[in-house]
């Protein structure tokens, strides 16, 4: 897998083999007992927008924008998904300028499909798009110790514990770290949840 990796062509041939066609059960589960937000939220690499419709129908109060490359997969999260305050935009994560005023942004195998080099640049990113006290909520995908590193056991790339805090902990405080109760199948002790908070 690498940085020129055709996101678009596996929308397009129907190959997405990481897509589970619904929200991931950790931000399923964590999200039914938290308050209403306001302000905008923002679902990185957001694919065909199951999370994004989520946190949309769960914070209607909310601005939810999915973004994602891939064409195919916005226009896939358009038809599949209608809330007033719900949006799927086509475009580059990265690419964004300026200083956004964001509430939330929500993690689900995005940071683990983009080269490992571009980790530094999406943490600062994330932390120039939140607000002071944004929160960075997310379920990262981590390869077990024993097969951390192998390049044939994806989706993409997982990573550790202590990268993740390594790139992190600067930046934001972890509120919550937990391996979630329930994954998508095949998942299962190789996900772990966190709520980030921007210092
Ligand atoms: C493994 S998929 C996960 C999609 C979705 N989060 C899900 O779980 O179904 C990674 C997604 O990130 C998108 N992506 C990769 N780099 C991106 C970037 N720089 N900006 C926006 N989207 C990006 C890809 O197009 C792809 O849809």
């Amino acid at each position: 897998m690498s940085d020129d990796f055709d996101w678009e062509a596996r929308y397009r041939e129907d190959t997405a083999g990481w897509d589970f066609g619904e929200v991931v059960p950790a931000l399923e589960d964590w999200l039914v007992d938290q308050p209403p937000v306001t302000g905008e939220v923002v679902v990185p690499g957001c694919g065909r927008g199951h999370e994004a419709a989520a946190v949309a129908n769960k914070w209607p109060e909310a601005v939810v924008v999915g973004v994602d490359l891939s064409e195919t997969a916005v226009r896939e999260a358009q038809e599949g998904y209608i809330f007033p305050n719900l949006r799927y935009d086509t475009g580059d994560f990265f690419a964004a300028s300026g200083k956004d005023d964001l509430v939330a942004i929500i993690e689900h195998t995005c940071f683990c499909a983009i080269p490992p080099e571009l980790r530094p640049v999406y943490r600062d990113t994330a932390a120039r798009r939140l607000r002071a006290g944004g929160l960075l909520i997310a379920v990262f995908y981590l390869h077990p110790e024993e097969t951390e590193g192998d390049p044939d056991d994806g989706p993409p790339w997982g990573c550790s514990v202590p990268e993740l805090n390594g790139l992190f902990d600067e930046l934001f405080e972890t509120l919550v770290s937990q391996v979630p109760a329930r994954a998508f199948e095949g998942r299962k002790n190789r996900e772990l949840f966190r709520v980030l908070r921007r210092r």
